[in-house]
């Protein structure tokens, strides 16, 4: 008998390379989504035939268990969050509704359906926040800097006590940024990488930033959803950060992401007066409304525990990564007329 596996989110980045790779380990794959006017294949076509999509949202309880009962999953994968830091400003109580809440109405509906159902919670990095030290490890404390942050430690805990209140099997994974060509667009990375794509294809002239000296460990999102798998097949239930342990500033990632199409960009001026050039030609520039109203400064992830335990490390590097996804936004746009 196959094994089945629900992911919530499955419409985002991660829920594809993680339906991918569940579905290499011949798993039958439910993606649970929520219903929008938007097309929800953007990321998912190329493996749409083979999943079964099924509608449920994760801030309406009584569709998690219609959704758990009707599907018998063996694993949950709960991916679903409202995930862009700074829309948690703007839609505060709906992050805490989706982000925070939506974690317990899932682990609320297992108890209640089967207390057995193996369930991963997406956790963030983000929780860290104002560092209390570094690098950050499983015991760091808690410092979040973003009603995003506060939502996803609220789901940390909540997942940690109903693992210790009914003896669930239940695993917190505390993911560092992961990246890919399957990052929405308005998430720094991709933004990057799909506008120097279009510098190079002369499709646009220049692009604006906010803090270019936050620091993030970066990694691939491919390599990542294969550590969420490990947590759900170990003998005990725990709690993992996984991370590359490598810390690299938005500058460096735009300087890097310009080398892949063979231009060097030269930073001028300070603050909100900075810009990159390119040849004598602004193609960055800072505007103030992409700051946070609280910035989360720089993140480095150590990963020792998920070494030694499951196995996992990552095994993309930064450049590689800035490539991959430079490259295939050049590929992308080729197409595309304007
Ligand atoms: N989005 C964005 N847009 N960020 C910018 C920009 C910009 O124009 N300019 C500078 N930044 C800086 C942000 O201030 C932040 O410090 C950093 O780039 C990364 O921003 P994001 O790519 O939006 O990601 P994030 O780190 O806030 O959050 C991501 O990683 C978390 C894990 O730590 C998201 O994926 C979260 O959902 C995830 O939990």
């Amino acid at each position: 008998m196959k094994k089945k596996a629900l992911c919530t989110g499955i419409t985002g980045q991660a829920g594809f390379y993680l339906a991918k790779f569940l579905l290499s380990k011949g798993y039958e794959v439910y993606g649970m989504y929520r219903r929008t006017s938007l097309d929800i294949g953007e990321r998912i076509d190329p493996i749409i035939k083979d999943i079964h999509l099924v509608e449920g949202d994760v801030i309406d309880p009584d569709s998690i268990i219609k959704v758990l009962q009707e599907t018998k999953p063996d694993e949950v994968y709960h991916l679903a969050a409202q995930s862009f830091v700074p829309a948690s400003w703007t839609q505060v109580f709906s992050t805490g509704q989706i982000t925070a809440l939506g974690t317990l109405n899932m682990l609320e509906g297992i108890r209640l359906v089967d207390k057995n159902i193996k369930f991963y919670n997406a956790a963030s990095s983000e929780m860290f926040g104002k560092v209390q030290e570094t690098p950050q490890k499983e015991s760091t404390p808690f410092y979040p800097r973003s009603p995003y942050g506060v939502a996803k430690v609220y789901g940390y805990w909540i997942t940690k006590n109903y693992r210790e209140s009914y003896n669930m099997f239940v695993c917190n994974g505390i993911l560092f940024n992961h990246e890919s060509p399957k990052r929405p667009k308005q998430f720094v990375t991709r933004k990057i990488t799909n506008s120097v794509a279009k510098i190079k294809l002369e499709k646009q002239e220049y692009f604006e930033l906010g803090n270019l000296d936050a620091r993030r460990d970066w990694g691939f999102a491919g390599d990542y959803v294969e550590a969420m798998w490990k947590m759900l097949q170990q003998d005990k239930p725990d709690d993992y950060v996984i991370s590359t342990g490598e810390t690299h500033s938005v500058r460096e990632f735009v300087e890097e992401s310009f080398k892949v199409v063979g231009m060097n960009i030269v930073w001028e001026g300070e603050g909100i007066n900075e810009v990159g050039k390119v040849d004598e030609n602004i193609v960055v520039k800072v505007n103030p409304k992409f700051y946070r109203p609280a910035e989360v400064d720089v993140l480095t992830g150590d990963c020792t525990k998920a070494k030694n335990i499951l196995g996992w490390q990552s095994n993309t590097k930064f450049k590689e990564l800035v490539k991959m996804m430079v490259e295939s936004d050049l590929e992308d746009l080729k197409w595309v007329l304007i």
